[in-house]
């Protein structure tokens, strides 16, 4: 598949990605989640995630697979300074795993479906390399779900220009609602579909988030292909980090970032 990811790897999205742990992205999962298991973890980024997965399934093994050598190269730096020697990070691609059939107990994949253009696809191929009982577990953001307050234009704005650049893409911004039905698709049974949410909403997480997604209408892949697609220009985009700046210090400001979740058997 010739996808386009929309976000890229730029620091101010790492920043993001890196703050991601089992706890704050996968709590669906934890439950499910026990010593010595086999785990695949589909579009790791940086591999906050991953090593967390690793910790709580020694002496089971995790590898994290993502589609950007530049990422890998990240994440294994990472393995390296957290001394894990239960995890692996391999580049690889969702629609073509390099792995045996009936491979894992469980198949992990955050914030990956809303960026491919056939999510359908990707979770056959998940599918075909778990266990006969294995476990998908997958979360996504619904874009159009998120709340943010006080109100302001820009911001608005800043949420249409993601959902234009997403269209661009042929991804699905608002892919949180639709993994039931692409679960149920790819084969998948004893489905169970959740929600929860990231809420950003005191001095220093506002600080945090909105400074990180300032610089990320600046600098980051985001940015480049809203211009380079012709859905904005630099003017715009820095009335847009002007926004989250300006969000980011107000005392009653707060985000609630909306993720659909789902637990499948194969
Ligand atoms: C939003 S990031 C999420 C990273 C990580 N799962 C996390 O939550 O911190 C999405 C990741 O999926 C990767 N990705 C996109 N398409 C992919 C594909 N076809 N196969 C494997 N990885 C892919 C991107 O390179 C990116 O690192």
């Amino acid at each position: 598949m010739d996808d386009t990811y929309t976000h890229g790897h730029h620091e101010s999205v790492l920043r993001s990605h890196r703050w991601r742990t089992v706890e704050n992205s996968a709590a669906y999962l934890l439950a499910h989640l026990d010593p010595g298991m086999h785990v695949l973890d589909v579009g790791c980024g940086p591999g906050t995630i991953t090593l967390d997965l690793a910790n709580r399934v020694a002496p089971g093994t995790v590898i994290g697979v993502d589609n950007s050598p530049e990422i890998i190269a990240v994440a294994e730096q990472a393995r390296v300074a957290a001394l894990c020697d239960n995890v692996g990070f391999a580049i690889g691609d969702t629609y073509a795993l390099d792995f045996d059939d009936e491979h894992f107990d469980v198949v992990h994949a955050h914030q990956v479906m809303q960026h491919l253009t056939d999510p359908v696809a990707a979770l056959t191929e998940i599918r075909r390399v778990l266990t006969p009982d294995g476990l998908l577990a997958i979360r996504d953001q619904d874009l159009s779900a998120q709340a943010i307050a006080p109100f302001d234009a820009r911001l608005r704005r800043w949420t249409e220009l993601h959902r234009e650049v997403y269209a661009r893409n042929s991804a699905e911004p608002n892919a949180g609602r639709y993994l039931l039905n692409w679960v149920r698709r790819a084969g998948f049974s004893d489905i169970t579909l959740s929600s929860s949410t990231w809420t950003f909403a005191d001095t220093e997480t506002r600080a945090w988030w909105g400074t990180l997604w300032a610089d990320r209408c600046l600098h980051s892949s985001f940015a480049e292909q809203a211009v380079a697609y012709g859905l904005s220009d630099q003017t715009e985009l820095k009335g847009l980090a002007d926004a989250w700046r300006e969000w980011s210090v107000q005392p009653d400001a707060c985000i609630f970032c909306v993720h659909g979740e789902v637990l499948a058997r194969r």
